[in-house]
Protein backbone atom coordinates (compact mmCIF):
# COMPACT_ATOMS: atom_id res chain seq x y z
CA UNK A 1 0.00 0.00 0.00
CA UNK A 2 0.84 3.58 -0.66
CA UNK A 3 2.46 5.97 2.16
CA UNK A 4 3.45 9.22 2.03
CA UNK A 5 6.83 8.22 4.10
CA UNK A 6 7.81 5.84 1.17
CA UNK A 7 7.27 8.62 -0.99
CA UNK A 8 9.10 10.96 0.38
CA UNK A 9 12.38 8.18 0.88
CA UNK A 10 12.47 7.82 -2.66
CA UNK A 11 12.00 11.26 -4.02
CA UNK A 12 14.89 11.85 -1.26
CA UNK A 13 16.98 9.40 -2.80
CA UNK A 14 16.90 10.12 -6.42
CA UNK A 15 16.53 13.60 -6.43
CA UNK A 16 19.81 15.02 -7.24
CA UNK A 17 19.77 13.28 -10.38
CA UNK A 18 19.52 15.26 -13.05
CA UNK A 19 16.06 15.20 -14.51
CA UNK A 20 14.39 13.70 -11.21
CA UNK A 21 11.26 13.16 -12.35
CA UNK A 22 10.86 10.55 -14.59
CA UNK A 23 13.00 8.00 -12.18
CA UNK A 24 11.38 9.11 -9.18
CA UNK A 25 8.30 7.84 -10.87
CA UNK A 26 9.40 4.70 -11.98
CA UNK A 27 10.69 3.87 -8.74
CA UNK A 28 7.37 4.57 -7.52
CA UNK A 29 5.47 2.93 -9.75
CA UNK A 30 7.76 0.16 -9.13
CA UNK A 31 7.07 0.07 -4.86
CA UNK A 32 3.36 0.46 -4.95
CA UNK A 33 2.32 -0.38 -8.36
CA UNK A 34 1.39 2.43 -9.48
CA UNK A 35 1.56 6.28 -9.05
CA UNK A 36 -1.44 7.35 -6.82
CA UNK A 37 -2.69 10.74 -7.16
CA UNK A 38 -2.20 11.68 -3.53
CA UNK A 39 1.66 11.27 -4.50
CA UNK A 40 1.66 13.82 -7.36
CA UNK A 41 1.85 17.14 -4.89
CA UNK A 42 4.38 15.40 -2.80
CA UNK A 43 6.36 14.88 -6.27
CA UNK A 44 5.43 18.23 -6.98
CA UNK A 45 6.59 20.11 -4.03
CA UNK A 46 9.88 18.56 -3.24
CA UNK A 47 11.01 18.76 -7.22
CA UNK A 48 9.77 22.80 -7.23
CA UNK A 49 6.86 21.67 -10.44
CA UNK A 50 3.41 22.48 -10.50
CA UNK A 51 1.03 19.29 -9.97
CA UNK A 52 -0.26 19.93 -13.34
CA UNK A 53 3.24 19.31 -14.39
CA UNK A 54 3.61 16.11 -12.46
CA UNK A 55 -0.17 14.96 -13.02
CA UNK A 56 0.79 15.51 -17.11
CA UNK A 57 3.81 13.38 -17.26
CA UNK A 58 2.42 10.73 -15.43
CA UNK A 59 -0.51 10.99 -17.86
CA UNK A 60 1.36 11.34 -20.68
CA UNK A 61 3.97 7.98 -20.60
CA UNK A 62 1.77 4.93 -21.10
CA UNK A 63 3.92 3.34 -18.71
CA UNK A 64 2.52 4.88 -15.45
CA UNK A 65 -0.66 4.22 -14.33
CA UNK A 66 -2.92 6.13 -11.24
CA UNK A 67 -4.46 2.83 -9.62
CA UNK A 68 -2.68 -0.63 -9.56
CA UNK A 69 -3.16 -3.43 -12.30
CA UNK A 70 -6.35 -5.42 -12.04
CA UNK A 71 -6.23 -8.97 -11.76
CA UNK A 72 -5.62 -11.78 -9.62
CA UNK A 73 -2.66 -12.28 -7.73
CA UNK A 74 -0.75 -15.10 -8.58
CA UNK A 75 2.42 -16.71 -6.73
CA UNK A 76 3.80 -19.61 -8.56
CA UNK A 77 5.89 -22.31 -6.62
CA UNK A 78 9.62 -22.44 -8.24
CA UNK A 79 10.92 -24.24 -5.73
CA UNK A 80 12.74 -27.63 -6.12
CA UNK A 81 9.78 -30.27 -5.61
CA UNK A 82 7.84 -28.25 -8.01
CA UNK A 83 10.85 -27.73 -10.29
CA UNK A 84 10.93 -31.19 -10.45
CA UNK A 85 7.28 -31.64 -11.65
CA UNK A 86 7.85 -29.26 -14.50
CA UNK A 87 6.73 -25.86 -13.43
CA UNK A 88 9.73 -24.19 -15.40
CA UNK A 89 8.31 -25.96 -18.31
CA UNK A 90 5.15 -24.24 -17.38
CA UNK A 91 6.68 -21.20 -16.70
CA UNK A 92 7.90 -20.66 -20.38
CA UNK A 93 4.17 -22.13 -21.77
CA UNK A 94 2.53 -19.06 -19.83
CA UNK A 95 5.13 -16.21 -21.00
CA UNK A 96 3.75 -13.02 -21.29
CA UNK A 97 0.39 -14.16 -21.07
CA UNK A 98 0.52 -14.64 -16.98
CA UNK A 99 1.88 -12.25 -14.72
CA UNK A 100 3.10 -14.02 -11.64
CA UNK A 101 5.37 -13.46 -8.29
CA UNK A 102 7.87 -16.59 -7.57
CA UNK A 103 7.56 -18.10 -3.91
CA UNK A 104 9.50 -21.23 -2.91
CA UNK A 105 7.54 -23.70 -0.90
CA UNK A 106 3.58 -23.52 -0.20
CA UNK A 107 3.89 -27.43 0.95
CA UNK A 108 2.06 -28.78 -1.66
CA UNK A 109 5.37 -30.13 -2.85
CA UNK A 110 3.74 -34.07 -3.56
CA UNK A 111 1.22 -32.34 -6.08
CA UNK A 112 3.39 -29.39 -7.80
CA UNK A 113 3.62 -27.77 -9.64
CA UNK A 114 1.80 -25.33 -7.03
CA UNK A 115 0.61 -22.24 -6.64
CA UNK A 116 -1.59 -20.04 -4.03
CA UNK A 117 -3.88 -17.11 -6.50
CA UNK A 118 -5.75 -14.50 -4.51
CA UNK A 119 -4.59 -16.65 -1.68
CA UNK A 120 -5.99 -19.82 -2.58
CA UNK A 121 -3.60 -23.08 -3.00
CA UNK A 122 -3.88 -24.83 -6.58
CA UNK A 123 -2.07 -27.88 -7.18
CA UNK A 124 -1.38 -29.71 -10.31
CA UNK A 125 -1.00 -27.17 -12.45
CA UNK A 126 -0.85 -27.09 -16.08
CA UNK A 127 -0.25 -24.65 -18.66
CA UNK A 128 -3.65 -24.20 -19.68
CA UNK A 129 -5.20 -24.09 -15.89
CA UNK A 130 -2.99 -21.74 -15.46
CA UNK A 131 -4.01 -19.11 -18.35
CA UNK A 132 -7.96 -19.88 -17.30
CA UNK A 133 -7.50 -19.22 -13.60
CA UNK A 134 -5.31 -16.05 -14.18
CA UNK A 135 -8.26 -14.66 -16.64
CA UNK A 136 -5.29 -14.33 -19.21
FE1 LIG B 1 6.49 -26.30 -4.52
FE2 LIG B 1 6.88 -27.30 -2.09
S1 LIG B 1 8.25 -27.14 -3.69
S2 LIG B 1 5.07 -26.57 -2.95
Amino acid sequence: TWSPERTVEIITALADLEGPLLPILHEIQETFGCVPPAAVPIIAGALNLSRAEVHGVVSFYHDFRETPAEGRSIKLCRAEACQARGVETLVKAVDGKVAFEPVYCLGLCASGPSALIDGRPVARLTAERLIALAGA
